[in-house]
């Protein structure tokens, strides 16, 4: 099916061009000339993305976009404002109402459909983000904490939970410390059919081997000195659910060759016992370790290796989603003011500068900490960056490539200028030097990049 365009102009040339070359590119084109027909219009069906005029005799853009804003069904629509010129004031209102972006008069053909497609793009990526988390969320992830993250990399996370968890097969999740891998699998889990069986968490770290076996397989009475009673083992546990193998490059040969089995056949033996087990469980894997080295240097089997990476979720680390990192520290604010009956204040400017800048070595969990300390220190008034560890704006610990410049000693103005240099060299050093992604990744239109090329003097 085509996505739909809905084009509001008083213009009727203008407004026909625009339908023309939209039309061109494969949408499907609604037209009004003023804001009282988009309005039937808008009731009668959401079209995918609103380009509308600004200045129009009857009902102008502000009122169509406050219009939208109030009903649920349209308010995630982008919506594209058309303005003549640089009209300061209504580019400031439509920011505020919430336009998605902007075109100029006279149109720029590749520029229009572009913009059409970068939004409709980024449209489709909300609802993917909020549909997943609407599922997760309903699978009672929640209770154990939701997962945050609108980033691309983490939207990609997302996908591929949705994707692996209604099947069976087994997943290995990669990445740094502190990452989220346990949440992931919890996600997994809670997406899954085997929702309402037990999640079963193993450490493969925290136990010496023989510990670890029993644990894992259970033990009959007598097995070994100590054994007094029969012991359920935790795959025994995870019956019709899912075993979650922690750490699982910690293991030891012989684990290793055993869980090969498990995994193969579902079936073991308890330790002492001679009766096999059959199981039915799902078995989710993660570590922080690089897997393949492990194989090369002969320390972890390579059939184990090549039974676990069936599928492969690798969770970036923080540094690798910036855009991540307010909306999870506003998050962990929220839960901790709550958690020691404090109100949820806020975090100060220069808190939420000192929070983006940092490296954060031990990821999701060191920001988590990190907040959860603040929130004792500030007492319900609002974070400071006096409230996070001295180390985070010392410079230490900062991201190597910030090094050069030591915003935070600067005065204000100077270090936001600082600041956005930076955003705008790493955004378009992420994207090729190509302006229009480096603009969508910074979530700002391109005039405004434009702009602020020239006033640094950025332009090559
Ligand atoms: N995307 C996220 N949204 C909300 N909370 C998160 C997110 N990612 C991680 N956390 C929180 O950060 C902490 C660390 O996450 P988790 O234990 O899943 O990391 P991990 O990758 O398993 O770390 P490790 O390798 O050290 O075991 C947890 O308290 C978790 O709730
Ligand atoms: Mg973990």
């Amino acid at each position: 099916m085509n996505e739909t365009i809905l084009i509001i102009d008083d213009e009727d040339n203008l407004r026909k061009t625009l339908a023309k070359i939209l039309a061109a590119r494969g949408y499907d084109i609604l037209e009004a000339s003023d804001g009282i027909e988009a309005v039937e219009l808008l009731r009668a069906s959401a079209p995918d993305l609103v380009f509308t005029d600004w200045k129009m005799p009857v009902m102008g853009g502000e009122e169509i976009l406050r219009y939208m804003r109030k009903d649920p069904r349209l308010d995630s629509i982008p919506v594209i404002v058309i303005t003549a010129f640089g009209s300061s004031h209504s580019t400031i209102e439509a920011v505020r109402l919430g336009a998605y972006d902007f075109v100029t008069k006279p149109f720029d053909l590749d520029e229009i459909s572009l913009t059409a497609e970068r939004a409709l793009a980024h449209s489709s990526l909300n609802h993917e983000v909020a549909h997943l988390r609407a599922q997760i969320g309903r699978n009672g992830v929640a209770a154990t904490g939701r997962l945050i993250g609108s980033s691309r990399a983490m939207v990609d996370v997302f996908k591929m939970i949705g994707k692996v968890a209604e099947t069976d097969s087994t997943v290995l999740i990669c990445g740094e410390s502190g990452t989220g891998k346990e949440l992931v699998a919890e996600a997994i889990h809670a997406y899954s059919r085997r929702k309402d069986k037990p999640f079963v968490v193993v450490n493969c770290a925290a136990l010496p081997e023989g510990l670890l076996e029993s644990e894992l397989f259970g033990h009959e009475r007598g097995a070994f000195t100590g054994a007094v009673g029969r012991k359920t083992g935790r795959f025994e546990v995870a019956e019709g659910g899912t075993i979650f193998l922690d750490e699982i490059a910690e293991l030891s040969p012989g684990l290793q060759s055993k869980l090969l089995r498990v995994l193969q056949e579902h079936t073991y033996e308890r330790v002492g016992g001679t009766e096999t087990v059959y199981g039915n469980f799902r078995a989710l894997a993660a570590t922080n370790r690089d897997l393949e080295a492990c194989v090369r240097e002969k320390v972890f089997r390579e059939d184990l290796f090549y039974r676990l990476n069936v599928v492969r979720i690798p969770v970036p680390s923080l540094r690798e989603r910036r855009s991540d990192i307010v909306p999870l520290a506003e998050h962990f604010l929220g839960i901790y003011s709550e958690r020691n009956g404090l109100p949820t204040v806020g975090f100060s400017d220069d808190a939420i500068l000192m929070l983006q800048m940092y490296s954060y070595p031990g990821n999701v969990r060191e920001l988590e900490n990190m907040v959860e300390r603040a929130v004792l220190m500030a007492r319900g008034r609002v974070v400071m960056p006096g409230h996070f560890p001295m180390s985070i704006g010392a410079g230490r610990e900062r991201d190597p490539s910030h090094d050069e410049v030591e915003f935070l000693l600067l005065p204000f103005h100077k270090a936001i200028a600082e600041l956005e240099k930076l955003l705008i060299k790493n955004a378009l050093k992420d994207s090729n030097g190509n302006k229009s992604e480096a603009a969508d990744r910074l979530q700002i239109n391109r005039r405004l990049l434009y702009k602020k090329l020239t006033d640094y003097h950025l332009e090559e």
